[in-house]
């Protein structure tokens, strides 16, 4: 195993964290394999009850770094479930649609994927502090991976731009809190100069390893579909590591010959954060960061660090780039709540882009299509309470407001009434 550039081509060592090229490109792990990958190893290890095997990223681990088993943190992660949603299919014009919880991870994300690799990879090579900025959800799975590995955590924010529960959820594991006077990007740019000055072990996605953790999202999914290619992968982009880590998943399932042809990716950005949709429509001549602005708050960035690897998912599977309204978000996103399967704003993206591609003639009303959720619901009830509560909640559809009443069986008769 070694680490390459992405950009020139270097090699560098994989028995350290090397955050970027001396040419300033983007990293990625080149896992050497000692021949074909049999499917029935991975159905095998289904059984397992405990343990790395019970894992939904280790069970896979002939396409992941091979560190040993001492090294490994596991909580374990991945196992997420795989819903058939006629109803959502049917909204967003498609024939059929399955979703991928991503938030049925342990601490409510698709990050701990990423993260157990790379906490894994930071015990490994010795680190001991490792650090993060984040939107929530990464400083959540850093501080709960952080404190199972027994490692101190720094995790850098935005100050007031992330869910309370995402906060709760670090502060609780035990991460030292830094918050910053400023958006994600700006918590981005200092976490690596401080990786860089006090050698920190960074375990944002800029890390390669977390992308390798990350790749499992896909295999499994394919796993699920007793390796039956959707036509389309549909995901949420903010800082664009996820949709590096499904391309680069894709790419090695197909050189390995898991799969026998390529899915089109289709990432989806909020109108108010929307560098790589704009990136996309100029066919990447151009790339301008953005001042983000969004109600889904896990994808508030503007300067997204995996620019260039997302960009080579896209190339790669024929994808395509699209941005959605911070309504339309919402309003899938209330869809996905009241279909009973639940998940944040930023997830519903997923939804809310599927419906505008196919309006737009891009994904055909027969293509099969596999959605990822992101994260759960409860990382944000706040955005729960606003649309079902809030000023303007009689404006949308599914607003569900709680009703209060007097404990008297007459005010209760009304009630039921208008109920039964
Ligand atoms: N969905 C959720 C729920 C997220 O938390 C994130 C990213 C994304 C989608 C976008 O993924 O960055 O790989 O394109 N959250 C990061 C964080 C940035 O800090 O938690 P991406």
């Amino acid at each position: 195993m070694h680490l390459r550039c992405g950009a020139c081509g270097a090699t560098h060592p994989a028995d350290r964290l090397v955050i970027r090229c001396h040419c300033g490109g983007l990293l990625d792990v080149v896992i050497d394999r000692n021949g074909p990958i049999d499917r029935a190893i991975f159905d095998r290890r289904l059984t397992a009850l405990v343990g790395a095997e019970r894992s939904g990223v280790w069970r896979y681990r002939e396409l992941l770094p091979p560190l040993p088993d001492t090294a490994i943190v596991t909580k374990p992660e991945g196992n997420t479930n795989l819903y058939e949603v006629p109803g959502l299919a049917a909204w967003a014009g498609v024939s059929r649609l399955v979703l991928k919880h991503e938030g049925e991870n342990p601490t409510g994300s698709f990050k701990d994927r990423g993260m157990t690799v790379a906490t894994s990879h930071a015990l490994w090579v010795g680190a001991s502090v490792v650090a993060c900025a984040s939107t929530g959800n990464t400083s959540a799975s850093v501080a709960a991976y952080a404190a199972a590995a027994g490692l101190p955590a720094i995790v850098f924010l935005p100050v007031g731009k992330i869910s309370a529960a995402k906060l709760g959820q670090a502060i609780a594991y035990g991460a030292r809190i830094v918050q910053i006077r400023g958006d994600f990007d700006a918590a981005m740019a200092l976490v690596q100069e401080a990786a860089r000055r006090f050698g920190i072990y960074l375990l944002n996605s800029i890390n390669p390893f977390r992308l390798e953790g990350q790749k499992t999202i896909v295999v499994e999914l394919l796993h699920q579909l007793g390796w039956e290619v959707p036509d389309w992968i549909i995901l949420p982009g903010g800082n664009l590591g996820n949709t590096a880590a499904v391309g680069k998943a894709l790419a090695e399932l197909h050189e390995v010959g898991l799969i026998g042809r390529m899915p089109r990716v289709a990432v989806v950005q909020a109108e108010g954060a929307a560098p790589f949709y704009a990136a996309y429509r100029t066919g990447f001549k151009e790339y301008r960061p953005v001042h983000p602005e969004t109600v889904a708050t896990a994808i508030r960035i503007g300067d997204p660090v995996s620019y260039a690897k997302a960009r080579r998912t896209i190339e790669v599977t024929g994808g395509v780039v699209a941005a959605v309204s911070d309504a339309a978000i919402l309003e899938a996103k209330a869809r996905i709540d009241r279909a009973g399967i639940g998940c944040e704003p930023a997830s519903a993206a997923t939804l809310a882009g599927l419906r505008a591609l196919v309006a737009e003639g891009v994904i055909p009303v027969g293509a099969s299509v596999a959605g990822i959720l992101t994260g759960h619901l409860m990382k944000d009830t706040d955005a729960v309470m606003a649309y079902h509560l809030g000023p303007d909640a009689e404006t949308h559809p599914l607003a569900n407001p709680p009703r209060v009443i007097d404990p008297t069986p007459a005010a209760l008769e009304e009630l039921l009434s208008e109920v039964l």
